[in-house]
């Protein structure tokens, strides 16, 4: 099967899948380690080193394997172990040390309950296997309980280098009966029918845009994916690029019969080296086997693929900066009308989605659109991927049916906030997106609740904050992120930003002057009205959506000269309390101005005039000695 010859019949197909399901179910144990850049940044590849010399040493029949991220990041380093006929148990927060342990466990045939996660059904087939007293089923934890995994079902399950593994769970199958059985205008109207809406951000419907450039003028026509990713906090795109890249792989194969396209290019961001080498390897595989190139499956279609790395932009992910950069040109977006679908590429009628929607496109042609539009609300249909991060619990990648409410995500799915604080706010969509309160937690999440609300869906990416967050200081961050990535094209945009973080930044200082908050709103309208492109015009989306749930906040800076939540240093004082002060020393020598000072068992005291407020003393005093007003 290695050798690369071509798959040009669903015989083909079904000697691939028994080759995959082999390699997914083998006759003998087999242990996976996640080693997506989750698993990777938290010590997979030392579990991974030492798993490999402790079942070698044993001349085990264990199978060593590779995956990827299966969403629960806050537990990584997972491994999973595979014994035919026995539950597939989840091992978490691996280290080197218990990885020793659990070689010996897998060695001598043993369960090791206390650092299981959970048991998980096989892969590819769902139906629920034997269960072990003693551990929880995958989908009885709450953090899986409430999703419904469309697009992430293979991330963490399969071997992302294997196209045997991918056609074995399902994989191909799809495109095989689309360039059989069905017209580019049937294709293009069951992806219409589903109601899929495009996961970058904006959300116009996938079926529409497609139409629109099969039936725009120009030969050829182009497909893009979209995978330049540049909010802070989100790695959704990574995580699939990661972990299945054979689906976006079949998912513009599909697109590129659907609109005529013979060329498609994926636009990746240079930061994400594992991304690229995932698809790097997937394109190869797929052009040797027949699944990219000239007369794909033996059927006709002619369609290859280049991937572009971006530079890191976050304005190359507008989709006319976009194709601007990939054209060769600065990344700076252009005014639309023409859209690309009519005018795009190198002036050609051009496609381009994100990450998340092409590795839909698969799951609606083959389980149709009906079941696709079951899951949602009346606007936004299917499943979305979204990335917690933030002041949660249980961090991850998850995805849920669209209409889940906020605060199931937060408490169910993302376990609560840690140390007991209080949840202050949810900033969803990315830099460019707005901070939801506690009072709006039931709010579904939905395209257009989110809008009502001052925020965007974005592409996903959700950030939480808890009591402790300063909410002029976030609207300060964010717009100091957008300063950096504006293009700086248009007026709006570029003197908008700056002249709001200017003011948001004297606020922030103590030095906020009346009328600051109406200037500020006065500035985000004209943003919002008068930008180029996106970036501008939801730029003003921090500030607005923080003044209307949190204006007294910015009240309490501008007329008290106070951070309520003791985040802006210029307006919070340290000092120590010499009731609590036992004079144990333990702040002098953290303190980097040598600000403070007592002899040993006497009452310290802080020097104003040095002290930096960096905090060091309220961080490691352990008797409330130092007091922060
Ligand atoms: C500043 C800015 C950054 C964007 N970044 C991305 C991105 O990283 N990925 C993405 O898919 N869409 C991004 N978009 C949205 C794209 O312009 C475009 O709407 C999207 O790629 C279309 O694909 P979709 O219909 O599948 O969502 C960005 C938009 C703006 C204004």
């Amino acid at each position: 099967m290695s050798a690369p010859s071509p798959i040009t019949s669903a015989k083909d197909l079904e000697r691939w899948k028994e080759e995959g399901l082999r390699s997914l179910a083998p006759n003998t144990a087999k242990v996976s380690v996640g080693m997506a850049t989750c698993g990777l940044a938290t010590g997979a590849q030392a579990v991974f080193d030492v798993l490999t010399e402790e079942l070698s040493k044993a001349s085990s029949q264990a199978i060593l394997a590779k995956t990827s991220c299966i969403g629960f990041c806050q537990m990584e380093p997972i491994v999973e172990v595979y014994r035919p006929g026995e539950p597939r148990v989840l091992y978490k927060e691996m280290t080197a040390e218990k990885a020793r342990e659990l070689a010996a466990d897998i060695l001598g045939g043993k369960v090791n309950k206390q650092e299981a996660l959970c048991t998980l059904d096989g892969f590819p087939e769902a139906k629920a296997g034997k269960t072990i007293s003693g551990i929880p089923r995958m989908e009885d934890l709450p953090f899986y309980q409430k999703q419904k995994k469309i697009v992430l079902n293979r991330c963490g399950r399969i071997f992302p280098d294997s196209l045997a593994e991918y056609i074995a769970s399902g994989g191909y199958f799809t495109l095989w009966q689309v360039l059989n059985n069905r017209s580019p205008d049937q294709i293009i109207a069951e992806i219409d029918l589903s109601g899929l809406r495009g996961r970058g951000g904006a959300g116009f419907p996938t079926g529409r845009k497609w139409r629109f450039a099969r039936d725009a003028q120009g030969d050829p026509k182009y497909i893009i994916c979209n995978a330049d990713e540049g909010d802070p906090g989100a790695y959704m795109d990574r995580s699939v690029l990661e972990g299945d890249p054979f689906a976006i792989l079949e998912g513009m194969a599909i697109g590129a019969y659907a609109i005529g396209a013979s060329q498609g290019f994926i636009y990746v961001r240079d930061e994400y080296p594992l991304a690229i080498e995932k698809l790097e390897t997937a394109v190869a595989q797929a052009r040797s086997h027949g699944l990219l190139g000239k007369n794909i499956m033996g059927k006709g279609l002619s369609f290859d693929l280049r991937l572009i790395r971006g530079g890191g932009a976050f304005v190359c992910g507008e989709e006319t900066a976009l194709i601007a950069s990939l054209e060769g040109r600065p990344g700076e977006p252009r005014q639309r009308p023409p859209f690309p679908a009519e005018k795009g590429l190198w002036g050609k009628p051009t496609v381009i989605n994100n990450v998340e929607t092409w590795a839909n496109v698969p799951w609606i042609l083959s389980q149709g659109a009906d079941s696709f539009r079951k899951l949602g609300t009346q606007t936004s249909k299917g499943s979305k991927v979204f990335s917690i991060v933030g002041k949660i619990n249980n961090t991850g990648l998850i995805e849920v049916p669209m209409g889940l409410k906020l605060r199931d995500i937060i408490y169910d799915i993302g376990g609560g906030i840690p140390d007991d604080k209080k949840f202050k706010a949810i900033q969803t969509g990315g830099p460019s997106g707005g901070c939801i309160p506690e009072k709006l937690l039931d709010l579904p999440v939905d395209y257009e609740s989110l809008t009502q609300a001052g925020a965007i869906m974005g592409s996903g990416g959700m950030i939480v904050m808890d009591e402790d967050t300063c909410m002029v200081d976030v609207a300060r961050y964010f717009l100091d992120f957008l300063k950096e990535e504006s293009c700086g094209k248009c007026s709006p945009c570029r003197e908008g930003i700056d002249r709001a973080l200017e003011i948001l930044e004297r606020i922030c200082q103590g030095k906020g002057r009346t009328g600051d908050i109406e200037t500020l709103e006065s500035i985000g309208k004209m943003m919002k009205g008068f930008s180029l492109c996106a970036l501008g015009t939801t730029a003003p989306n921090p500030v607005l959506s923080t003044i209307r749930y949190f204006r007294d906040e910015y009240e309490a800076h501008i007329r008290d000269h106070k951070c309520p939540a003791k985040v802006c240093r210029e307006l919070i004082r340290y000092s120590i309390s010499a009731k609590n002060c036992n004079g144990c020393g333990a702040c002098v020598k953290p303190c980097p101005q040598e600000a403070i000072s007592g002899a040993k068992k006497k009452v310290h005291t802080l020097d104003q005039s040095l002290c930096i407020k960096c905090g060091m003393c309220y961080e490691v005093c352990k008797f409330d000695a130092i007091e922060r007003e």
